[in-house]
């Protein structure tokens, strides 16, 4: 095996997400199928002996590309030296608890594990957070890794823009990968606003093709935004496989580049578009060298203005909820 192996840490390992992740990082859908793999896999120490399960059969996989597994407790271990990060563990809401009482359990959560990747991570470590609420624990995890460069920590909405994606392929009557310019903006949460005012498909303007304003607005937008709660009710269990999915298409445009196309993904804004700088939201971008660039400087309508401002709204609230946690 010619290439260094890259070290890559998943949180929550035990999960059902991870579940469904684990398998196809092994196989080489993120780094390619050149770059063998050595997995840190972090959980709960209740959790460890279904972890063990797990790590069994990734063995009984024999995938060429995985060369080494390792299960911690410990956030210090799992993070050492590696060069990214599936934040995906996160403590789910039980019953009778406030939303603010969610906040905060993350927060501590996210606070310590950003501060673990501030120790010990590679500085040029890649790290997605999916673990909700995604966009406030990524921005906890900014606070605690004041060492790590700006835009190390990132947060997951591409499931949001591949439900639009797909719903919008499906009523123009066109494959996927023929759209692009989509974006879906703001929180991952229901206030999340799916735009397809700049969306073309083959180089023609997708809201022309469609010509269904009012789709747009009265099922589009809210069937995106409800998608999880459907899934979670048809299913009985949130989303895990398209999850997996969403971070694997996060982080393998993030590492190996999108090809000029837009995709979104939750990152410190830098100011732009009314959205204040630090916060982590969602936003068109677009990835190339191993980096990813916010598309700036677009014309927004002034629904789309409102859309986005509702959910940064959102996202200061959370945001200031977790302010006390960080703080301490
Ligand atoms: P799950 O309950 O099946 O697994 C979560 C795992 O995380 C468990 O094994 C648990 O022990 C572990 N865990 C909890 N706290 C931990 C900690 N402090 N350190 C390490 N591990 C910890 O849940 P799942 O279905 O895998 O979902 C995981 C998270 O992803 C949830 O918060 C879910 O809401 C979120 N999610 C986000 C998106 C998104 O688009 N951003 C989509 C779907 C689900
Ligand atoms: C999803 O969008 O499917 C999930 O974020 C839902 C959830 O609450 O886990």
């Amino acid at each position: 095996m010619p290439n260094t192996p890259i070290k890559v840490a998943v949180s929550g390992a035990a999960g059902q997400i991870a579940y469904a992740l684990l398998f196809r990082l092994a196989q080489g859908d993120v780094f390619g199928p050149e770059t063998p793999i050595d997995l840190r896999l972090l959980d709960l120490p209740q959790a460890l002996p279904a972890l063990k399960g797990v790590t069994m059969e990734l063995d009984d996989c024999a995938f060429p590309l995985l060369t080494a597994i390792r299960t911690t407790d410990d956030p210090r271990v799992a993070f050492d030296d590696i060069d990214a990060a599936f934040l995906v563990g996160s403590r789910p809401r039980s019953k009778g608890m406030e939303r603010r009482d969610l906040l905060a359990a993350n927060a501590a959560i996210f606070k310590t594990q950003g501060a673990a990747l501030d120790a010990v991570a590679k500085r040029s470590v890649k790290v997605l957070v999916v673990g909700n609420p995604a966009n406030t624990n990524a921005w906890v995890a900014i606070q605690s890794a004041p060492n790590l460069p700006e835009g190390a920590i990132t947060s997951m909405i591409r499931l949001d823009h591949n439900r639009a994606a797909a719903q919008l392929a499906r009523k123009a009557g066109v494959s996927v990968d023929a759209i692009d310019h989509l974006a879906v903006w703001g929180n991952h949460s229901p206030t999340m606003f799916t735009d397809w005012s700049h969306a073309s498909v083959s180089g023609e303007r997708l809201a022309a093709r469609i010509g269904d304003d009012g789709w747009y607005r009265d099922t589009l937008i809210p069937e995106v935004a409800r998608r999880g709660t459907a899934v979670l009710e048809a299913r009985g269990a949130s989303s895990a496989a398209s999850a997996a999915n969403a971070a694997i298409d996060h982080m393998r445009d993030w590492v190996q580049g999108s090809d000029g196309r837009w995709v979104s993904m939750g990152i410190p804004a830098t100011g732009e578009y009314g959205i204040p700088a630090g916060l982590v939201c969602g936003v068109p971008a677009v990835c190339r060298d191993g980096r990813y660039a916010p598309v700036n400087s677009l014309d927004l309508d002034v629904f789309t203005r409102a859309g986005l401002a509702a959910s940064v709204q959102e996202l200061i609230g959370e945001r200031d909820a977790a302010l006390s946690i960080v703080s301490t």
